[in-house]
């Protein structure tokens, strides 16, 4: 029998590529997408030597909205079927909702939401004919806590808007596909090393927070590649993230942003007057 494959999106680093390392260590052959060619070809090296399972290279721009059926296209011109996805590709766009382009939002909704949504559009109904899938939805936990102004300075103003409905499409698709075993889950990490705050200009800020803030690519994606093996919706990765949404759920809505706007002046405080609360 052919081994099952999974489609990993933003594999070429951090947790898309800790992602196709978990799967790959699970004796999934894997489907690389990113606009990086050259990383995901040493990767695929790399699993192919670590855990022998075969690599399916696909460079593309998921924020082109014809991307998506194109990269579905790749896979099955290759012969192979899609058992698992993982939606994680992304980036922040940094600056004020009203201060930046419309073309500039719609390529960051068609990279963050939209490419998710049309890939699961395309991929889920086979999955569900056969009896079997995985779905993995990279969400944020900044869509589980209170609003941060911060949140603009680097990753955008209507990112965590956008993690949150991954969220709420997880847990409804969850629903809609679990009895077909198709198990859908959104992992909603905090910060995490990797290159997202290379990208958002983020860096510095993000290097003086305390370690116990910091979660790493492979953490996550363990935390991940279990959920979504047990069905479970929505995972958040790490136990001092866990403890601030347990907070954040409890506390009224007016109390939760007011102690997210001490945190933020405290860290302000101690980033030297950057903002500081921005990026998961
Ligand atoms: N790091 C954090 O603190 C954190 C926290 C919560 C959630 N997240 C989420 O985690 C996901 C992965 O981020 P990461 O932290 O692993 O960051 P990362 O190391 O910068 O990885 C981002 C990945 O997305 C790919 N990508 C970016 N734009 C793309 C495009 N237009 N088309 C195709 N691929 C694209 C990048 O590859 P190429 O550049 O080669 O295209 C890269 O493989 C994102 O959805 C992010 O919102 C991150």
């Amino acid at each position: 029998m052919a081994r099952r494959l999974v489609l990993v999106t933003g594999a070429s680093s951090g947790i898309g590529a800790a992602f196709a390392r978990q799967f790959a260590s699970k004796g999934w052959d894997l489907a690389l997408v990113a606009r990086r060619e050259d990383k995901l070809k040493d990767l695929a090296e790399e699993v192919k030597a670590r855990f022998g399972v075969d690599s399916l290279i696909i460079a593309d721009d998921l924020s082109d909205p014809d991307a998506p059926a194109r990269i579905v296209k790749a896979v099955a011109d290759a012969g192979r079927q899609i058992d698992g996805l993982v939606n994680n590709a992304g980036a922040g766009q940094p600056g004020y909702f009203t201060e930046t382009s419309w073309e500039d939002q719609a390529r960051f909704l068609e990279l963050m939401a939209t490419s998710y949504l049309k890939l699961m559009h395309l991929i889920a109904p086979d999955m569900a004919k056969r009896g079997f899938g995985r779905i993995v939805n990279i969400a944020s936990v900044s869509a589980l806590l209170p609003s941060a102004r911060a949140h603009t300075v680097y990753s955008g103003t209507i990112y965590p808007g956008i993690k949150s409905l991954l969220i709420k499409a997880s847990e409804a698709l969850a629903q809609e596909l679990g009895d077909k075993g198709v198990h859908v889950t959104a992992v909603a990490p905090g910060y995490t090393w990797s290159e997202f705050h290379d990208v958002n200009g983020a860096r510095a800020t993000v290097s003086r927070l305390p370690k116990y803030w910091m979660l790493t690519a492979e953490e996550v994606a363990i935390a991940g590649y279990d959920a979504v093996e047990r069905g479970v919706p929505l995972r958040v990765p790490g136990a001092w993230y866990k403890f601030l949404v347990a907070v954040a759920r409890i506390l009224p809505d007016p109390v939760g942003r007011a102690v997210m706007r001490a945190q933020e002046k405290r860290m302000q405080a101690q980033a030297g007057g950057q903002a500081a609360s921005e990026g998961a």
